[in-house]
């Protein structure tokens, strides 16, 4: 297959990138590096420097070739930083994939795999949370994707546009040689590993009085190869009779902040020192999915389900980021 891979300078959509290429695939990633390095793309993909707000560039990249697919993971992916800035999320998320898509109408490109988020549900009413769950989102960034999906579904409707739209939960991890690096850094796994290797001093926990059993936020930690082979999957359906798939990517099991914290210090064997700080607003409490419905219809199958073996691959990728400047 040959695939074009926007954000694929980036942490998910490099992963993708080079899982595509050990496969035999031809991969051409369209990043403009705002959040990632040139250093992070792998020697054997295509790389074309673009903003996906720039059609012109996106058209004349789909029509030097027959792509048998898309994936667009390219965005802005921080809560906390859209509810100060929603405009830069409503813009770099929303309006510029608008842009993708038309220019993929217009070069008759038809099938796209799009990284949608559990933020698209806000503060869930029921737990774990299902597909057709209230989509609420309590922030910006979520909203933004949210307005993606329902761009994708007309888009569906009026012109045959095959989408499958996967609503990650907290993708963490690494696989061999590549892994999380995100700047700036706002994920936790990471941040709990700079202080591991003393390059923090502490991590700080937003929120010791959520309904939760011990007060902090309840997350669920998805292995980034796991997610990988879920767009692999998930592509592949779309070339048979599906056209329009919508599927949470997670465990099935959440995590308390204290409980990342605690899995850290296990499998480092290293201190980690914690600060309390108060609650920041957007913050769903506890955000758990239920993926029977992936696994039930394309039969996927995470491989990296225990939190100890996704920080053990994260902690290992994460002390060889600083050597190669990532
Ligand atoms: N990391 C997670 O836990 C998580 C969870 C849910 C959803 N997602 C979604 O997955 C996708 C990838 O996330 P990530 O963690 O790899 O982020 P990342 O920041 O590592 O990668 C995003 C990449 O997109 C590029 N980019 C951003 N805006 C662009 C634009 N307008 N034009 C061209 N390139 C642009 C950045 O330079 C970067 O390389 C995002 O869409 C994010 O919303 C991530």
């Amino acid at each position: 297959m040959r695939i074009l891979v926007t954000g694929g300078a980036g942490y998910i959509g490099g992963t993708l990138t080079r899982l595509l290429l050990s496969q035999g695939h031809a991969v051409t990633v369209y990043d403009n590096l705002c959040h990632s390095k040139r250093l992070a793309l792998p020697a054997d993909a295509e790389f074309v420097e673009g903003e996906v707000a720039d059609r012109a560039l996106l058209e004349s990249t789909l029509s030097r070739g027959r792509f048998d697919g898309v994936m667009h993971f390219a965005a802005l992916i921080e809560a906390g930083e859209s509810m100060k800035r929603p405009e830069i999320y409503f813009r770099n998320n929303t309006s510029a994939t608008l842009s993708l898509l038309e220019a993929m109408l217009a070069t008759g490109h038809d099938r796209l795999v799009f990284s949608s988020t559990a933020a698209c549900y806000g503060e869930p009413e029921t737990t774990p949370i299902l597909e057709d769950a209230k989509l609420q989102p309590t922030n910006p960034y979520g909203e933004s994707k949210l307005l993606v999906e329902q761009m994708l579904r007309w888009m569906n409707l009026s012109h045959g546009l095959k989408y499958a739209s996967l609503r990650y939960f907290n993708v963490a991890g690494a696989i061999d040689g590549y892994g999380e690096a995100h700047e700036p850094e706002s994920h936790l796994i990471p941040l709990i590993l700079d202080v591991a290797l003393g390059r923090r001093a502490n991590i700080k926990i937003f929120g010791r009085d959520y309904p939760t059993k011990d007060g902090t936020c309840v997350r669920d930690y998805v292995h980034v190869h796991d997610l990988a082979e879920a767009h692999l999957l998930a592509l592949g359906a779309l070339g048979e009779a599906k056209s329009r798939l919508i599927y949470n990517i997670g465990n099935g099991e959440g995590f308390t902040v204290l409980e990342v914290i605690e899995s850290v210090r296990r499998v480092t064997g290293r201190p980690i020192a914690v600060e309390e700080c108060p609650r920041r607003p957007g913050d769903p409490a506890v955000l758990v999915a239920s993926s029977e419905k992936i696994k039930a219809e394309l039969g996927w199958k995470p491989q990296f389900a225990e939190l100890d073996q996704i920080i053990f691959s994260a902690w290992k990728w994460h002390q060889q980021r600083y050597a190669k400047d990532i």
